[in-house]
């Protein structure tokens, strides 16, 4: 089967930096995996790289058979949505509008079929609404809610696209336990049948999660593996898992 996301060679320098060194990742159809790595290591710039906001200097990126290297964000819309590490909702729109953008981007590109549609995407974002435990703020602005809740929300956009390819920076950051564990059986849910790359700090969440987790380290991925082996790692023990993230 065609690769989810194929990387290789992804190098990204800022200035005399190279922040990516040389990035190989490869990512089955279906798969979830997670990116874990120390402060700095890159993780963040490796999804901007991905999801064009920021042009490889070398390497390629292949989604799907596609290669997208250096395409920008509005180019590859549909086949991949992404979360940031810090929240990036529309602050003066409502709660439930947020959410009719991100399922007015998903489906039909035309025009007319999303008007025709337009119901199917006030449904879409209901339920998106729903899962994410929002429903009694639908109204609200945005910029109204808790820290905690816009963290819901920015994960809501990501998931109410039906982009086959999702990234999500750090999902359950600044979330309570419990706002993260409800995070993560909605991430679960709504993550079936596609594939999710996600960087997490938190290891239970990790380990719980993935099928598959890829260590960066000082912009080179050290080890990817299933998380049973990555556990076992020796490198991974002494570059990471040994260390206070
Ligand atoms: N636009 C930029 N210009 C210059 N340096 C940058 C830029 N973006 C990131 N960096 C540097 O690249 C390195 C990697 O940053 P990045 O944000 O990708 O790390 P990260 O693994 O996501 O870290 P964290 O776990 O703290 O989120 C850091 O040293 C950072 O200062
Ligand atoms: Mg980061």
């Amino acid at each position: 089967m065609t690769a989810a996301l194929d990387l290789r060679g992804v190098v990204k320098r800022f200035g005399a930096t190279d922040v990516l060194r040389g990035v190989d990742l490869h990512m089955a159809q279906g798969e979830r995996h997670a990116i874990i790595g120390p402060n700095g290591a890159g993780k963040s710039t490796l999804f901007d790289v991905i999801s064009g906001r920021t042009r490889p200097d070398e390497g390629r990126i292949v989604a799907r058979g596609v290669d997208i290297t250096g395409r920008p964000p509005q180019r590859v819309s549909r086949m991949l949505a992404r979360s940031f590490q810090t929240t990036s909702v529309f602050g003066g729109l409502s709660v439930l509008d947020n959410l009719r953008c991100a399922a007015l981007g998903a489906g039909s590109a035309r025009v007319v079929d999303r008007w025709l549609h337009s119901r199917a995407i006030d449904d879409r974002a209901r339920a998106m609404l729903d899962a994410i435990g929002l429903s009694s703020r639908a109204d609200d602005a945005a910029a109204r809610l808790a820290y905690a809740e816009q963290r819901a929300l920015d994960l809501g956009i990501a998931l109410a696209t039906d982009a086959p390819l999702i990234l999500l920076d750090e999902p359950t950051a600044g979330m309570n336990r419990a706002e993260a564990a409800r995070a993560l059986s909605l991430i679960r849910a709504t993550t079936e049948g596609r594939t999710l790359l996600v960087v997490e700090h938190d290891m239970d969440a990790v380990f719980a999660l993935a099928d598959r987790i890829s260590v960066l380290v000082r912009g080179r991925v050290i080890a990817s593996d299933t998380p049973a082996a990555i556990r076992l790692n020796a490198d991974v023990q002494e570059a990471y898992l040994g260390a206070a993230p």
